[in-house]
């Protein structure tokens, strides 16, 4: 039987105005070197792109979903097997404390603002992890930051009571799972396999 979390690679491909632009421009960041350089290219190369009047995102991802973050793939690339989503925010959604399964991801605003907030884990215990706090910021349009595995523990949040917004995610391959940690006591969180759900793009 076929692993939920673990889906056979298909090639994933939205139409959408400059996406052969896009998608060179990716190619050639993942090209770099290590996960360090490529991340550091990837921010570069992202910051560009949203600045870029050639790149229109499709506009499905401007549509919020009212009963959760919308997480919306719009390619898969078949030779180097990142992928790319796109998340709508409506006012006040957000993440879970989470991780991104030991892969590597660079994340970019595209519209609106985000609230990013990094944990640093202290220590473990069976299911129990504890957390705290390491630094949050405000992210606006334009900004791109990287998340490179171990430290890869983060909350995502539209702060806004009434914006939407809109970032641009790539992974080093399909997140198609990841694990979440529910808050309990103090700075104690119990550990969460999530399956990641995707919504339909264009
Ligand atoms: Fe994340």
């Amino acid at each position: 039987m076929d692993d939920p979390c673990c889906p056979p690679l298909d090639h994933v491909s939205v139409e959408f105005q400059g996406r052969d632009r896009f998608i060179a421009a990716v190619d050639t960041a993942v090209a770099a070197g290590d996960q360090h350089a490529v991340t550091a290219a990837l921010r570069n190369t992202l910051c560009a792109l949203i600045r870029d009047e050639a790149v229109h995102l499709p506009a499905c991802v401007h549509a919020p979903i009212v009963d959760h973050y919308a997480r919306r793939e719009l390619y898969r690339s078949p030779r180097h097997g990142y992928s790319v989503v796109a998340m709508t925010w409506g006012p006040g959604q957000g993440t879970p404390l989470h991780d991104h399964s030991g892969l590597w991801c660079v994340e970019g605003v595209w519209h609106g603002e985000l609230e990013i907030t990094q944990y640093a884990l202290i220590e473990e215990a069976g299911d129990r992890f504890r957390f705290r706090a390491a630094g949050g910021m405000i992210a606006g349009p334009g900004s791109a930051g990287s998340l490179i595995p171990p430290h890869e523990y983060h909350t995502i949040r539209n702060p806004s009571p009434d914006a939407v917004a809109v970032s641009l995610h790539i992974y080093q391959a399909e997140m198609a799972c990841c694990t979440k940690f529910q808050p309990q006591a103090g700075e104690w969180f119990v550990r969460e396999s999530a399956t990641l759900a995707t919504d339909q793009a264009a």
